[in-house]
């Protein structure tokens, strides 16, 4: 009996798919090469854009034909789009072919769900669940080991979909994570150990005791090993100066931060609720660029938010131009149900989206070239 994952999304998912991974291997299955030859294709979703979405429904699509051929082959949809009940529903619906549809915290219990299978088609979503601590994984990412240390978000920034499908913020406790990681480095198959979470910057808020994400860094890096530490997603009106100051000392932190920034424009800030301002988000890049020597900086924007002006995303140009990043990630806003965004006058056509985010483009890869020059 053969399995195929399909991952969609974030760094979070792919190590989610490496559970998935072994909860099938647990039940027996073995990994598959293609989606044609598999007796179970899970799919693993994310909901951030409504491009990831259309190519989850465009994929599911085409299974019909395979379970024409195999009566037998259980076809499952987990992961963020799932969490949102009209959503799930509306995959059951449309797609009679589907059996197992199962929402974010439900993801420990896809064993039991496909044993169940046999008697029906199963359709479960949890509205909030505990931070699985110990589920093993397969982790299938060559010499990166992931680590997830937290999941969900607090922030709720208006345009964005992650506090409805992933929860709040919830820590694991920091004696689990560093036991995680004293095995990862037992193994010796790792060189790099990659922490994952939405905002790593508030890891160990909600532990009794708090924890903070310096104290964790410190901790990791006091473990006998080799290895290169890194992490990610910073939210830059978290991320504070002991953070940068552990980067600049320890030798085993990778010099790199991923420090989202969305916008250069003060008020399309403060509408997307990120709670800094332009000044505040340069002068984090100031600090970190005189601690921290050579740091690799890469960060990601969203044109073409409700109401931006011509002008409004000229400051975020600007902003590219003067950081001079390392990479950006740059996105066309795209309107998430039941987000605040989603609901705010001024919404921008597609066509000034597609400009915006080119121009951008664009102006990175004229960045990129003249440092690669230099
Ligand atoms: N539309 C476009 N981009 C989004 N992101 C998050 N939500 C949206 C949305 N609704 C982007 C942000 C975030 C990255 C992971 O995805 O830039 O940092
Ligand atoms: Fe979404 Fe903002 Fe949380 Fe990042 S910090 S996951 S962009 S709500």
């Amino acid at each position: 009996m053969k399995y195929f994952i399909v991952t969609y999304g974030c760094q979070m998912n792919v190590h989610e798919s490496e559970k998935i991974a072994a909860i099938l291997e647990d039940l027996g299955y073995i990994e598959g090469k293609t989606r044609e030859e598999a007796d179970i294709i899970v799919f693993n979703t994310c909901a951030i854009r409504e491009g990831a979405e259309d190519r989850l429904l465009g994929n599911v699509g085409n299974l019909k034909k395979l379970k024409k051929r195999n009566k037998n082959l259980i076809i499952a949809v987990c992961g963020c789009m799932t969490q949102k009940a009209q959503t799930a529903k509306k995959l059951m619906d449309t797609f009679p072919f589907i059996d197992i549809v199962l929402g974010t915290f439900n993801l420990p219990q896809l064993g039991e769900f496909i044993k169940k299978v046999r008697n029906g088609r199963q359709l479960e979503i949890l509205q909030e669940g505990d931070i699985d601590e110990f589920l093993p994984y397969k982790r299938t990412s060559g010499d990166n080991a992931w680590v997830n240390i937290m999941q969900g978000c607090n922030n709720f920034c208006t345009y964005c979909i992650v506090p409805y499908v992933k929860g709040r913020e919830k820590s694991r406790k920091e004696e689990n994570i560093l036991n995680e990681i004293k095995s990862i480095i037992a193994e010796k198959k790792y060189k790099k150990i990659t922490l994952l979470g939405q905002n790593v910057n508030s890891y160990g808020k909600d532990l009794e005791p708090p924890v903070t994400f310096s104290k964790l860094l410190k901790d990791i890096c006091e473990l006998d090993g080799d290895f290169v530490l890194s992490f990610m997603t910073s939210h830059p009106k978290d991320l504070t100066d002991d953070v940068i100051d552990i980067i600049a000392q320890e030798d085993k932190i990778e010099k790199y931060i991923h420090l989202p920034a969305q916008s250069g424009n003060d008020r399309i800030l403060q509408l997307m609720n990120r709670k800094y301002t332009r000044e505040k988000y340069l002068s984090i890049i100031e600090k970190i660029r005189e601690k921290i020597p050579n740091c690799r900086i890469t960060s990601d924007f969203i044109v073409g938010f409700p109401s931006e002006t011509e002008n409004e995303f000229q400051d975020t140009y600007s902003l590219v131009e003067k950081v001079r990043f390392d990479s950006i990630f740059a996105f066309m806003y795209s309107p998430r149900e039941g987000t605040a965004a989603s609901k705010m006058d001024g919404q921008i056509s597609e066509d000034v989206k597609h400009e915006r985010v080119n121009k951008l483009l664009l102006l990175e890869k004229r960045i990129q070239e003249e440092d690669n020059k230099r």
